[in-house]
């Protein structure tokens, strides 16, 4: 399948270096941008092709990813036209009725990845496919999967999804930040301050697959010792209901 990036932005380059980076990918991916030369790099990079404009990618492509922010999305889907085959779009906030307004006949796939798509380790959730063939939706569905674990969830939960998985990488990666460059105030390397952070994170994750949140949280935090006393002060900064009100925010931006 020929894929075609309706630009070719952090989302975009994410999904392709994640294609690009094992068997199975798509046999060719095409790139486009608004003019800032972005597609031309990430076609260079990965051995792509990029197009002058939106037409000339979706008649060039098996499958186009619409990959614009919403406020580009009218000009996006007007210069795409009905060029494109089938359109996966990954705009945020952006719902189905909206696009194939935009794109009447068009078989559409409505997704909201995260960016570890770029290390195949992605969450890719997706509304039911629209208008798709099932041989369709399977072939897309399967190209997705390549870039980590596809989760289909009622259109109308999308923007929530949105909130937890997509927007948490960058609050995961602004933790990682903080307890790193505390880390060095207290005189360790700043390399090895981040890898510590960082294995813990991921020593973490593996381990939040086996216990309950709460369980390990009271498993670290033995009563009067040093991550009871972390985590009370986190508590009295207001962190929690701070993650709290960074989701509400979150839904808050995606509503029309
Ligand atoms: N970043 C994430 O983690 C994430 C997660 C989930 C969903 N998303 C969604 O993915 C979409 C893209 O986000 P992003 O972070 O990748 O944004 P971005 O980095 O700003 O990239 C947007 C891309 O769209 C291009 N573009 C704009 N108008 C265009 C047009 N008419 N024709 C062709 N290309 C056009 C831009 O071109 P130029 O390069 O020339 O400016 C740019 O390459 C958004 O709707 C966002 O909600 C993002």
């Amino acid at each position: 399948m020929k894929v075609g990036f309706a630009g070719s932005g952090n989302m975009a380059a994410a999904m392709a270096r994640g294609w690009a980076a094992g068997e199975g990918g798509p046999e060719a991916m095409l790139f486009s941008d608004a003019g800032s030369g972005r597609a031309a790099s990430l076609a260079e990079e990965l051995g792509g092709e990029a197009r002058a404009n939106l037409a000339e990618l979706g008649r060039d492509s098996d499958l186009v990813v619409l990959a614009v922010k919403p406020s580009a999305l009218r000009q996006a889907t007007e210069a795409l036209g009905g060029a494109a085959p089938a359109v996966v779009s990954v705009v945020g906030a952006t719902p189905l009725a909206r696009l194939s307004e935009a794109l009447p006949d068009t078989p559409l796939v409505r997704a909201m990845p995260n960016l570890a798509v770029e290390v195949r380790r992605g969450l890719i959730c997706h509304a039911p496919p629209q208008n798709a063939p099932d041989e369709l939706s399977h072939e897309v569905l399967a190209l997705l999967g390549l870039l980590g674990r596809t989760v289909e969830i009622e259109e109308g939960l999308l923007d929530a999804a949105t909130a937890v998985m997509g927007c948490s990488p960058a609050y995961f990666a602004l933790v990682v930040e903080v307890l790193a460059d505390a880390g060095a105030r207290e005189g360790l390397d700043d390399e090895l301050s981040r890898e510590l952070v960082l294995e813990a994170l991921a020593g973490t994750a593996q381990l939040l697959e086996i216990h309950h949140p709460a369980s390990l949280r009271r498993a670290v935090a033995s009563p009067g010792g040093s991550t009871e006393a972390g985590l009370e002060e986190l508590d009295r900064g207001g962190a929690t209901k701070a993650f709290e009100r960074a989701v509400l925010a979150s839904m808050e931006r995606m509503r029309p």
